[in-house]
């Protein structure tokens, strides 16, 4: 399975930030927000990911990136021309995927849980369909929408509906069979001009193979794409970092406990982080293992 890392659009919602730099570099605390979403897919154990930004910004990602091999994944990097929807990630990425399946992470949201790893592992494992994560908000007409009947199952999915319907909001982690790019060819865009991930969703959904693993009260989800929620996000990261002195959403650190890089590779980046709390925590993960 290969990943893609949408980081183009706008950011509009973050204006003046956003005028001459990417949202998804902007800090979530002590780290790019790319880095959470990254930090997602490698725990999928993906290692072949695509990252599409706008013409502008490209060359910042491919700065901070590099080739992945500081991860142990290899980056391949794309053009996204124009915001012109999520599901246009599978047309720029169509003949690097060259028919296999794939997920895809939005580079502005971040995802925490316990047990997410074999959330993610059990997406990824699936062979048919596609899978999506639904999580309880209070304001469901901000996103993507999921209704269930009443026996649970997934019966619509709504782009921002005005009168929402379920409160459960589709988060911007999705996994796709090997049909993605077909399918995603076959989707019109909407009447905002987009080519609409919901749209995409619709389509597995009504051939009823779209899987939809609930995501309990236990995890957070978090978007950072307004003042407000960069703020929550950063301070959300913060907390958890320093009560339990773990990371959250580090690329390295999770590179090392998947074993893409090993201990002294680790210490070789913990080195270059300096005097950062970030490379002491890193370099005391790499010192652990080697004693
Ligand atoms: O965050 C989850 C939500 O993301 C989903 O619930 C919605 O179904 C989905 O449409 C999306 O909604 P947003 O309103 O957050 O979409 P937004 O336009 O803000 O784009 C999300 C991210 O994707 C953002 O970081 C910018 C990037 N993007 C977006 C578009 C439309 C691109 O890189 N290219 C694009 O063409």
């Amino acid at each position: 399975m290969k990943g893609i890392l949408l980081a183009g659009g706008s950011g509009t919602r973050l204006h003046p930030m956003t005028l001459a730099a990417s949202k998804q570099l902007l800090p979530v605390y002590d780290k790019p927000m790319v880095y959470y979403p990254l930090s997602t897919l490698m725990l999928a154990g993906i290692k072949d990911i695509m990252l599409i930004s706008t013409p502008d910004d490209l060359p910042q990602f491919r700065r901070l990136l590099g080739d992945g091999s500081r991860f142990g994944v290899r980056f391949e990097y794309a053009v996204q021309p124009s915001p012109d929807g999520i599901a246009q990630a599978f047309l720029i990425g169509r003949d690097w995927l060259a028919g296999e399946a794939c997920a895809l992470a939005l580079g502005d949201n971040l995802i925490h849980a316990d047990h997410l790893s074999t959330l993610l592992r059990a997406a990824s494992a699936r062979p048919v369909g596609a899978t999506v994560f639904a999580y309880q908000v209070r304001d469901p007409e901000r996103y993507g929408v999921v209704a269930f009947d009443a026996n649970g199952k997934a019966v619509e999915v709504v782009e921002k509906p005005a009168a929402p319907t379920s409160n459960w909001a589709i988060t911007g982690l999705y996994f796709y069979d090997h049909n993605v790019s077909d399918i995603a060819r076959s989707i019109k865009p909407s009447a905002r001009g987009e080519l609409e991930i919901t749209d995409l969703n619709r389509v597995y959904l009504e051939a009823d193979t779209l899987h939809v693993e609930k995501l309990s009260r236990g995890c957070a989800w978090l978007d950072a794409g307004t003042p407000d929620s960069l703020l929550q996000a950063a301070t959300f990261v913060q907390t958890i970092q320093s009560r339990t002195g773990m990371l959250v959403g580090c690329p390295e650190e999770v590179a090392f406990r998947m074993g893409f890089i090993d201990a002294d590779r680790l210490r070789h980046h913990a080195t270059h982080l300096g005097k950062t709390e970030l490379g002491r925590v890193l370099m005391e993960l790499a010192e652990g293992e080697s004693a």
